[in-house]
């Protein structure tokens, strides 16, 4: 069981001409792995993982192949499995967390969209989910409102909401990128740990090569939209084959500022 995509491109035609901001990109996601993504800003890896989602807007032009378990996804299959069986965690949770709702409130909408159960079983699920999400006294937060919380306890409710479904993927761009180390430690442990108990498969878009090595099993270096090199963790950091991941690796976790 994976998520496949194949030669996927991306364009976005603008009025100022036309960006090409992925060029025929193959990887798979694997259940109960964690594929980290990588590379400088701007070569296409959130757009990679937007275009899974069918989170692109309507004017990007899209093509090559997606399947998540065999099943070809176009626009209208990955409504369905959005939010279900594929989710997403984003860098900055107060972009994803409604401001007006409580944060339970929020992890029992998202349950309630997809299953036909009712109120009182969401709630349940909600705490359960966010006791997973190792929110300490859940059930006193599920009613406080986001600006309540600390930015690694707003990550760790995107992440309740990501897994309130028992989604079989995650895709986490650059979710600890907000946060400070010890934070960041903490959320990338729990994202080890949902992927160990329950054979999540996540893909997790990094700049940082020192969340590479912490967790992940196999990389995808991405450069200008397309894959430089594509290994397990070890082969990558032992064994770097095209000189961007070997400048990668020689300026250790300053990716922003290398280029080819
Ligand atoms: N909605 C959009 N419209 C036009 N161009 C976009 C859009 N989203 C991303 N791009 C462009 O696509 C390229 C890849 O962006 P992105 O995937 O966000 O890079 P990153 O690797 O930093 O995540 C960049 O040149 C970016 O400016
Ligand atoms: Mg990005």
């Amino acid at each position: 069981m994976a998520i496949e995509v194949e030669n996927l491109k991306v364009e976005f035609e603008l009025s100022e001409g036309k960006i090409e901001a992925v060029k025929g990109v193959s990887f798979k996601v694997n259940k109960g792995e964690i594929l980290a993504i990588v590379g400088e800003s701007g070569s296409g890896k959130s757009v990679s993982c937007m275009a899974i989602m069918g989170l692109l807007p309507e004017y990007a032009k899209i093509s090559g192949s997606i399947k998540i378990d065999n099943v070809n996804i176009d626009r209208e299959i990955i409504k369905k499995v959005r939010g279900k069986k594929i989710t997403m965690v984003f860098q900055e949770p107060s972009a994803v967390l409604n401001p007006l709702l409580t944060v339970g409130e929020q992890i029992v909408e998202t349950i309630l969209a997809h299953n036909n159960i009712s109120r009182k079983e969401a709630v349940d699920i909600a705490i359960k989910s966010m006791e997973e999400a190792k929110i300490p006294q859940a059930t006193r937060r599920f009613y406080q409102y986001p600006h309540e919380l600390s930015g690694g306890l707003k990550q760790r409710v995107v992440i309740a909401i990501a897994i309130a479904n028992k989604p079989d993927y995650i895709l986490a761009d650059e979710p600890t990128t907000a946060l400070d180390v010890t934070t960041s430690a903490q959320i990338l442990k729990l994202l080890t740990n949902l992927k160990e108990s329950y054979k999540i498969g996540i893909a997790l878009i990094t700049h940082d090569l020192g969340v590479v090595a912490q967790v992940a099993d196999r990389v995808i270096v991405m450069y200008k939209g397309q894959i430089l090199e594509e290994g397990d963790v070890y082969s990558i950091f032992d064994n770097p084959k095209s000189d961007y991941t070997k400048r990668l690796l020689s300026s250790r976790l300053n990716i922003k500022s290398i280029s080819a």
